[in-house]
């Protein structure tokens, strides 16, 4: 029988020993320590036959053998963490989720996530997103006394948290959102508000009241034009845009 070593040698020699099949990246570059330097794209080459299945596995494949200097977040590739959301072939998502299209030679652009501030290369700058995520007060508020163990809801109850608290805060959704581009500094923004949601809908908060008069002003809330860019472009299946139309309904008629 082989080994696992053998197996993994045996797979890498069938690899090497096809026809390249090389995809050309172009990939967004922009260094804060040469500020003289303007932003600018970077074209690599890869052969997908030596490379995994992933966006993720390519850019891993280029910096840890190409360019050392290329710089992007990432650390589950498993979808968990939200650290490698960036704007791929167009589209905001999750490099680790995103698979590389090995069939076509056409080129990838990679962008850091839009209209974002940028600290190098396909790394933006989260400080502002994380405040507002901050400003809504994301965890229980209750003055009623905890129970000892476990803080119980019933079934139907707990149902209502489905599709809110899988939100892993990449900010793919935010970052797709014109309402958020052009208003950041006041408009929280899908990914921001979805989680406002998921608080006022969690039956053991007592907080609603206080956390829908905070929303309730011009900016925070009621820039969202259900444009719907958010949903489309969530990388985990979410519905943010749909939860902004709960909380718009529930102050409204509750
Ligand atoms: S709703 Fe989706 S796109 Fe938005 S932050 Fe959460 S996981 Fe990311
Ligand atoms: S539905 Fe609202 S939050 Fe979503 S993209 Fe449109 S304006 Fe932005
Ligand atoms: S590396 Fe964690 S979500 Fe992609």
């Amino acid at each position: 029988m082989r080994s696992a070593l053998q197996f993994t040698r045996s797979m890498a020699t069938a690899a090497a020993s096809k026809t390249p099949n090389m995809k050309t990246f172009k990939i967004y570059r922009w260094n804060p320590d040469t500020p003289d330097v303007k932003p600018f794209m970077q074209s690599y080459e890869l052969d997908m036959n030596q490379t995994g299945p992933m966006v993720l596995d390519a850019l891993l494949n280029i910096k840890n053998e190409m360019d050392a200097t290329l710089t992007f977040r990432r650390s589950c590739r498993e979808g968990i963490c939200g650290s490698c959301a960036m704007n791929i072939g167009g589209k905001n998502t999750l490099a680790c989720l995103c698979k590389l299209d090995k069939e076509s030679n056409k080129e990838l652009k990679i962008y850091p996530l839009p209209h974002m501030y940028i600290v190098r290369d396909l790394v933006p700058d989260l400080t502002l997103f994380y405040k507002q995520y901050k400003s809504i007060q994301p965890y229980l508020q209750s003055n009623e006394k905890m129970p000892e163990r476990e803080n119980l809801q019933s079934v139907e109850d707990r149902k209502k948290l489905d599709g809110l608290y899988e939100c892993i805060l990449c900010a793919c959704c935010s970052t797709s959102c014109p309402s958020y581009w052009w208003n950041q500094q006041e408009y929280l923004g899908p990914a921001v508000l979805m989680q406002a949601y998921r608080w006022m809908v969690d039956s053991r908060d007592k907080a609603t009241d206080a956390r829908k008069a905070m929303l309730q002003n011009s900016m925070s809330l009621y820039r969202c034009h259900t444009i719907m860019n958010c949903s489309k472009t969530c990388p985990k299946g979410l519905n943010p845009g749909g939860a902004i139309a709960e909380i718009k309904k529930s102050m409204a008629f509750d």
